[in-house]
């Protein structure tokens, strides 16, 4: 297993790594295998200007490596987002959030001019859903939220004990039907009280490296 998240680290770092100038700035995602693609960075801090990171976690282990890390608000021009997923779809949706990340790996996402995403060969699945879809919620709105998706047809299960880098709380749904990616992502972020949820369908990657 991590020598597959290994790999495919080494591929992400083959595919930037030519592209890489002084100016430019990578947002950095979070989980095992971004751990193991920022082990591979730290060879190369030189030659870029910084990152843009998606989690206390890995900001942590970014300037470990003697990575700068800008603040969004500070950047105008992310160049590559690289992040894995939980799930990846044939047409590159993806379920992430298994470690809560997910609403600031989607808006960093979305700051950046291409976003490629790693996974090992498990991550690959016919149709999202197998995974348990995570929600962040504001934790106050949690049981509001938890009716909301059991009348769509979903069974949300409380992420006891686990708080988001924001202070809100997680959700992880089983048995919704996620053929429609796009309209299950809407519509999830138009309950009130969820901040969002696990769904990229609107912010996909433009490519998708897979170990070998
Ligand atoms: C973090 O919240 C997630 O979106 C991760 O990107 C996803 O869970 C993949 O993590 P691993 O690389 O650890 O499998």
């Amino acid at each position: 297993m991590s020598s597959s998240k290994i790999n495919v680290a080494k591929q992400a770092i083959d595919y930037i790594k030519d592209k890489l100038h002084p100016e430019m700035i990578l947002g950095i995602g979070t989980g095992s295998t971004v751990n193991f693609f920022i082990e591979e960075l730290g060879a190369y801090k030189n030659l870029f200007a910084g990152a843009v990171s998606s989690s206390e976690a890995s900001s942590n282990l970014l300037n470990e490596k003697g990575i700068e890390v800008f603040n969004l608000n500070d950047v105008i021009d992310i160049a590559y987002y690289i992040d894995g997923a939980d799930e990846v779809s044939p047409n590159y949706d993806l379920i992430k959030g298994g470690g809560g990340a997910h609403t600031r790996e989607k808006i960093v996402a979305s700051a950046s001019n291409e976003f490629v995403c790693i996974v090992d060969e498990t991550k690959l699945v016919p149709q999202l859903g197998a995974f348990p879809l995570p929600v962040e919620v504001l934790p106050e709105s949690r049981s509001l939220v938890a009716r909301k998706i059991v009348s769509m047809g979903g069974t949300p299960i409380y992420r006891a004990g686990f708080i988001t880098d924001q202070g809100n709380e997680i959700l992880d749904i089983k048995d919704l039907d996620i053929s429609n990616p796009e309209a299950i992502e809407a519509l999830l972020n138009n309950i009130p009280g969820v901040v969002d949820n696990g769904i990229f369908a609107f912010n996909k990657p433009k490519k998708v490296l897979v170990s070998s």
